[in-house]
């Protein structure tokens, strides 16, 4: 269909009456996902990798119907953790489909994944140090093994996030042949090498991105000779997105084609896992303004998100579109440059400074855009604050996919605790 093969969704091609009313009724802050746009990005990306396994790295946004929508749609999807392997089983995937993606794993993790490999062995285990080999071995693990690789190339959107670079992820390239030949001999059951270049990879950063594939290509032959056939060489996620209104997407034809052309003759399966690619312009968080207040050299609108509900404007100085919903059907509102600022006591905690935006009112609900990828997920309850509901949206319906916190959430580990040690003898 037509909507699928646009690239990009602005924030502007959102229905403002529409969202403003879901606030009304699910109340403020609130995510909102349109399940039918992450199907659509999914069929975007499989019609240019047509030829590769599609993982969705499920870190991107791990709400249950997302992991339905995507493992529906064909995707496999690739775990970060115990919780994240829960997760996938719960919306219904088989073990064939997980890849498990230790990184320095708490040793629960690996007991837990170890039991869960008993009930789905097909569930592939990614290593990214020799010690996670053998906390494996220790645990009797001998399934399906990949191997994560140190490329030494990173490239993404903040120093942050170009892992690929980053000593904590992956044995140094140099070492992989060793590494597997000793895994397999150890009776691990070698399936795959893997790294990961970084995240929100630009247009302009794809020739790092094909400089990372060519090296994986040069890996999974020399793996090859000397260990043994591979099933997949998994190059990871990464695709950028644009969050700027006058940014243009990536060209995703040409992305498969650099990767394909820069791997080169592979006996394996090409695998790719993005994540924020499916999800992040399919969310929308919206907020409410409940202060205005003109401070010396701005207008600060006060809102009810802040960076404990939506983290990357301040972690990486993420730019994130804005919209006053309200004021999409007040044209006669002026506009000012103006400070969007949440309820937490760090002065970081703003969306925007001094951006033009209609001068807002109090009441009045802003709409922020590309939410969808890495918001609930990174939200947390820093000074004391609930975290906020997320509903989705599909075929024209509403749905409460997760209900909102409440102030009684944020006290009640600590009163069982206190209920525990009370009732014990
Ligand atoms: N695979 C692995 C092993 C990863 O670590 C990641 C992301 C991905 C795949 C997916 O990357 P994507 O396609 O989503 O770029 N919180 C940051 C992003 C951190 C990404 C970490 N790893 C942000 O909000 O920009």
């Amino acid at each position: 269909d037509a909507a699928a093969s646009l690239s990009v969704r602005r924030l502007t091609e959102w229905d403002a009456a529409e969202l403003q009313a879901l606030t009304a009724e699910y109340g403020s802050p609130l995510y909102v996902l349109d399940l039918e746009r992450v199907r659509q990005n999914y069929r975007r990306l499989e019609a240019a990798f047509s030829d590769a396994d599609i993982l969705y790295a499920v870190k991107a946004n791990a709400l249950g119907d997302v992991l339905s929508t995507l493992r529906e749609a064909g995707a496999g999807l690739e775990c970060a953790s115990a919780g994240e392997v829960q997760r996938a089983l719960e919306a219904g995937a088989s073990g064939s489909e997980i890849h498990y993606t230790a990184v320095n794993p708490p040793a629960g993790d690996l007991d837990w994944i170890v039991d869960a490999w008993a009930d789905h062995p097909e569930l592939t285990v990614t290593a990214g140090s020799e010690d996670t080999i053998d906390r494996l071995a220790d645990r009797g693990y001998t399934g399906r093994l990949c191997l994560r690789v140190n490329p030494g190339i990173g490239a993404g959107h903040h120093e942050k996030v170009r892992t690929g670079a980053a000593a904590k992820f992956g044995v140094p390239a140099e070492r992989a042949v060793d590494v597997l030949a000793d895994a397999a001999d150890r009776g691990f059951d070698v399936v795959g090498i893997h790294a990961h270049v970084g995240s929100g990879v630009s247009s302009d950063q794809l020739e790092a991105h094909r400089e990372f594939v060519a090296r994986m290509g040069d890996l999974a032959r020399a793996v090859a000779d000397a260990v043994g056939t591979l099933e997949f060489v998994d190059v990871g996620g990464g695709f950028g997105v644009p969050y700027r209104e006058d940014e243009d997407p990536l060209d995703l034809e040409s992305v498969a084609d650099a990767t394909r052309d820069a791997i080169g003759e592979i006996d394996a399966e090409l695998a790719i896992e993005p994540g924020r690619y499916f999800v992040a312009d399919a969310g929308v968080l919206l907020t409410e303004v409940n202060t205005v207040k003109d401070a010396r050299e701005t207008t600060v609108a006060g809102v009810d998100a802040g960076m404990t509900t939506l983290i990357r404007p301040a972690m990486y100085d993420a730019y994130h579109p804005i919209r006053n919903l309200t004021a999409a059907g007040d044209d006669g509102r002026e506009r000012l440059p103006q400070t969007v600022a949440g309820p937490i006591c760090e002065s970081g905690d703003v969306f925007c400074t001094e951006r033009e935006l209609p001068v807002s009112k109090r009441g009045d609900i802003l709409a922020i855009g590309n939410a969808g990828a890495y918001g609930y997920e990174m939200a947390n309850q820093y000074n004391s604050r609930p975290r906020p509901a997320s509903i989705v949206l599909e075929d024209g319906d509403v749905r409460l996919a997760r209900r909102r916190e409440t102030v009684d959430d944020v006290t009640r580990a600590e009163r069982e605790a206190r209920n525990a040690s009370d009732s014990s003898p």
